[in-house]
C-alpha cells in the first residue's frame, strides 16, 4: 500500500488524512498519491538505465490528465490505444515523439490524427491496418514509423480475459505472416518498418513469459535483418504485476534481469508500456457504508455507495482488492490472501456490495472485516489502475471524483459528475 499508511488508527495518503479529504469531496472518491506514482515510474527508469529505453505510460490504466501530466513532467512517453487517449496524452503535455499507438482497430480518422501529430510509432496489428497507414501517410506526405506487433503464442499465465499473446487472441500478427510483411515491405510506401512490439497480457507474475517471447522475437529480428530490414526498436509492452494482497511480488529490476540481455543481444533501443505497476497501488477508492443488512439465515451484507460502475474489476475478473475501514481500532494485517477469513476481535464476515442492480455488483464475498456501521468509510485498495478508467455511469450513477495528493496538499483533478453530466448530448 505504497504511500497509504495507518497512523493513530486512521488512514493517511502521504501526509493527508483520508477522512479530511472525504469531508471535503464526499464519496465515492478515487484518491491517488502523486509521490507513489513518481517513485514507481523512477523505479522502472532505474531498472533499465543500462539500455536506451523509452518508457511509455499506458494511458488506458489511468487516463486522468493530472496523472498523465505528472508523468510527462518526469519525462514519460505514452502508450495510447485510441484517438481519445492520444488527445489526452497531448493535452497532458505529452511529447508526440514519445507516443506509441497500439490497438487492433484504428480507424482512418484516428490514424490521420496520429500522423498529423507526428507520433513516435504505430504498433501495427494486421496487414490490413498497415495498408491503411501506408495510404494515409502517402496522402499526408508523412512517413509513419511502424513496429509490427507480434503474437508470439506465449501463455503469460494470467486471467483469460487479460491474456493477449496466445495465438487464439485477436492481438498481433503471427511470425509467418509478419515475415511475409517484412519481405514485401516495398508494398507499403511511406512506412518505416523499424520495430517489433510484443505485449503478452497483464498482470504477469513471472519474467519467464517475457524471456520465452523474446527468445522467439530475437530469432525473428535476426531473420528480418538478414533481409535487410533495419529493426532499431524493441517494444516489450506492459504487464508488470503489483501486489493486491500485501505479499512481496516481482519488481521491475527482477523483470529487467531477464529482459535486458535480450535487448543488448539484439542491439535495439527499448520501448516499454507499463501501466498498472505505476498507478495500481498508488490509488484507492473510498466508499461510504449506506446500510448493513442481515438475512435471517445469518448472511451479512455491507451495502456501500460505490458500485461495479465505479470499479468493475471484481465483477469482471473476480479480482481481489483488499479493503479496510478508513478509521478503525483493528490493525490491518500486512498480508491477506483471497479466501483468508481470519476473524479477530471486533471483526465479522460479510459480503461487501454496491447499489447497482446486478448480482455481480459485489466487491468482496465472505470477507473478514472490522465491524462496519452505517456512514463508516471503507477503503478499497490497489484501485489506481483500471479503476476510474473503466468506470461507467451505468444505472445513471454519476461517476466519482478523482483527487491527487502531493505531500500535505490535495486537489480534485476530476470533479464528481452531476445529473446534468449524465444527460449531456442527449435530446428528448
Ligand atoms: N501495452 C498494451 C499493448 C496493452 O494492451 C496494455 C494493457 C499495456 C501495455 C499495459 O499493461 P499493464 O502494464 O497495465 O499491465 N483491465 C484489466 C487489464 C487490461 C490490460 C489491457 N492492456 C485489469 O483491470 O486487470
Amino acid at each position: 500500500m505504497d504511500y497509504f499508511e495507518y497512523k493513530n488508527k486512521t488512514l493517511y495518503c502521504e501526509e493527508v488524512k483520508v477522512e479530511d479529504i472525504i469531508a471535503e469531496v464526499g464519496t465515492p472518491a478515487y484518491i491517488y498519491s502523486k509521490n507513489a506514482i513518481i517513485s514507481r515510474y523512477q523505479e522502472i527508469e532505474d531498472a533499465y538505465r543500462d539500455v536506451n529505453t523509452t518508457i511509455c505510460f499506458s494511458v488506458k490504466s489511468n487516463s486522468n490528465l493530472a496523472i498523465c501530466k505528472a508523468l510527462a513532467d518526469e519525462g514519460a512517453g505514452f502508450d495510447v490505444v485510441s484517438g481519445g487517449e492520444l488527445f489526452r496524452a497531448l493535452k497532458a503535455g505529452g511529447n508526440p515523439s514519445n507516443i506509441v499507438y497500439a490497438g487492433v482497430g484504428k480507424s482512418d480518422g484516428e490514424i490521420r490524427y496520429a500522423l498529423e501529430n507526428d507520433i513516435f510509432m504505430f504498433n501495427v496489428e494486421s496487414q490490413a491496418e498497415l495498408k491503411h497507414i501506408s495510404a494515409l501517410a502517402v496522402k499526408a506526405g508523412k512517413t509513419a514509423r511502424v513496429a509490427l506487433r507480434i503474437n508470439p503464442d506465449i501463455d503469460a499465465k494470467t486471467h483469460a480475459k487479460t491474456t493477449t499473446g496466445k495465438k487464439e487472441n485477436k492481438f498481433g500478427i503471427d511470425f509467418t505472416a509478419a515475415e511475409k510483411i517484412m519481405k514485401q515491405s516495398g508494398k507499403y510506401p511511406n512506412v518505416d518498418l523499424c520495430g517489433i512490439h510484443v505485449h503478452l497480457g497483464s498482470p504477469i507474475y513471472s519474467a519467464d513469459p517475457y524471456a520465452q517471447a523474446l527468445k522467439k522475437v530475437s530469432e525473428f529480428i535476426q531473420r528480418c535483418r538478414k533481409m535487410g530490414r533495419n529493426i532499431e526498436y524493441l517494444n516489450v509492452g506492459g504487464g508488470y504485476c503489483i501486489s493486491y494482497t500485501g505479499e512481496e511480488v516481482m519488481r521491475p529490476a527482477d523483470y529487467a534481469a531477464k529482459i535486458i540481455p535480450f535487448v543488448k543481444e539484439m542491439q535495439c533501443n527499448m520501448v516499454m508500456e507499463p501501466g498498472r505497476f505505476i498507478v495500481g497501488n498508488s490509488g484507492i477508492l473510498v466508499t461510504r457504508v449506506l446500510y448493513t443488512k442481515e438475512a435471517s439465515f445469518g448472511k451479512k451484507f455491507v451495502v456501500c455507495d460505490a458500485g461495479m460502475n465505479d470499479l468493475i474489476r471484481p465483477a469482471l475478473y473476480d479480482a481481489f482488492h483488499r479493503m479496510w475501514p478508513v478509521t478503525t481500532n483493528v490493525k490491518m494485517p500486512a498480508v491477506e490472501m483471497p479466501g483468508d477469513k481470519v476473524v479477530k476481535k471486533g471483526m465479522e464476515v460479510v459480503d461487501v456490495v454496491g447499489p447497482v442492480c446486478e448480482s455481480s455488483d459485489v466487491f468482496a464475498k465472505d470477507r473478514a472485516l472490522p465491524k462496519l456501521d452505517e456512514a463508516d468509510l471503507l477503503t478499497i485498495f490497489s484501485a489506481g489502475a483500471y479503476g476510474f478508467a473503466m468506470s461507467s455511469s451505468y444505472n445513471s450513477r454519476p461517476r466519482p471524483c478523482e483527487v491527487l495528493v502531493d505531500g500535505k496538499q490535495f486537489r480534485v483533478t476530476r470533479k464528481r459528475e452531476t445529473y446534468d453530466d449524465l444527460i449531456r448530448g442527449e435530446v428528448r
